[in-house]
C-alpha cells in the first residue's frame, strides 16, 4: 500500500464503504451478475486487510439493503448465501486477527435461520477481539434503523420532552458505532443508497469510478487520502 501524502496521525477512526459495481463489472465480462459478487469477495478481503494495516478502528461495508429484496429471487438467494459463506471462509481468520466482527441490519423472517445463525455464531466467536471492529450492514437500511429505533423509544416509554439525539442514538442497531469520518462508495454513483442515514450526518464521501471487484486496499488509502485534503467544518466558520 503506498501511504505516500498520508498522515498517519489523522487516519479516520471508522470508515464505511457502499461495495457498488458487482454486476456491471461481470456484464462487462459476459459473466452472470452473481459473478460479480463472487468476484467481490477478493475485494472486500484485500480492503479489511487494508483498514488493518492503516489501524482503522471501524470499518463498515453495505453488503445487503432493505431495498435489495426487490431483486429477481435468484440474486437473493445467491446474496443470502453467498453472505453465509463469507463468514464461514473468513470469519477464523479474522479471529486470528483479532477483528470483532458486528452487524448491523433488521432480523426479518426473510433472511433464512441458517444466515443469521452464521451471523451470531461469527460475532460470539469474535466478540472479546480488540482491534478492528469490522461491521457487516446486512439487511440493513437507515430509515428502518432509524424507525426501529422510534419503536424502541415508544417501547421504553419515553416521554416526548425526553426525546433528543443522545436518546435516538442509544437505540440504533450499535449504539458504540462511531459515524464515519469517510464514506467511500464505488462505481461512480453518488448517492447513500439508505446507507447509515443517521451516522452519514456529518462525513465526508468520497466517489469513485471503480467498480467493487475491482477495489483493493490501495484505493481505500487513496480515500483516505483524499479526506485528509478536505476541511470539516460541521456548519462552524473555517478555523484557518
Ligand atoms: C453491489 O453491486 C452489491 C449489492 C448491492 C449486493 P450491484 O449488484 O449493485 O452491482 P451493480 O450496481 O448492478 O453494477
Ligand atoms: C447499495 O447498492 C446497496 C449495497 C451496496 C448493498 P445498490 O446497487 O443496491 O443501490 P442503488 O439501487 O444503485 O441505489
Ligand atoms: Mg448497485
Amino acid at each position: 500500500m503506498d501511504l505516500t501524502g498520508i498522515d498517519l496521525a489523522r487516519i479516520p477512526r471508522h470508515v464505511a464503504a457502499v461495495m457498488d459495481g458487482n454486476g456491471r463489472w461481470a456484464t462487462q465480462r459476459g459473466l452472470k451478475r452473481t459473478e460479480g459478487h463472487a468476484a467481490g469477495e477478493h475485494a472486500l478481503f484485500d480492503t479489511v486487510d487494508g483498514a488493518i494495516e492503516l489501524g482503522l478502528e471501524w470499518f463498515t461495508v453495505y453488503a445487503f439493503s432493505t431495498e435489495n429484496w426487490k431483486r429477481p429471487p435468484d440474486e437473493v438467494r445467491y446474496l443470502m448465501g453467498f453472505n453465509k459463506g463469507i463468514l464461514e471462509r473468513h470469519a477464523e481468520d479474522l479471529n486470528e486477527r483479532n477483528v470483532r466482527i458486528n452487524f448491523i441490519g433488521r432480523r426479518d423472517w426473510r433472511v433464512p435461520r441458517g444466515v443469521m445463525r452464521r451471523i451470531d455464531w461469527a460475532m460470539d466467536l469474535t466478540q472479546h477481539n480488540t482491534g478492528l471492529t469490522f461491521t457487516i450492514a446486512f439487511n440493513y437500511g437507515g430509515r428502518a434503523e432509524i424507525v426501529d429505533a422510534v419503536k424502541r423509544l415508544i417501547a421504553d416509554g419515553v416521554a416526548a420532552d425526553k426525546v433528543d439525539e443522545k436518546a435516538i442514538r442509544q437505540r440504533l442497531y450499535c449504539p458504540d458505532l462511531p459515524d464515519p469520518e469517510l464514506m467511500v462508495r464505488t462505481s461512480g454513483e453518488f448517492r447513500t443508497s439508505n446507507f447509515l442515514l443517521w451516522e452519514l450526518a456529518y462525513s465526508e464521501l468520497v466517489f469513485t469510478d471503480v467498480l467493487w471487484p475491482d477495489f483493493r486496499k490501495q484505493h481505500l488509502a487513496d480515500a483516505i487520502r483524499e479526506y485528509q485534503a478536505r476541511e470539516r467544518r460541521f456548519g462552524a466558520v473555517s478555523s484557518s
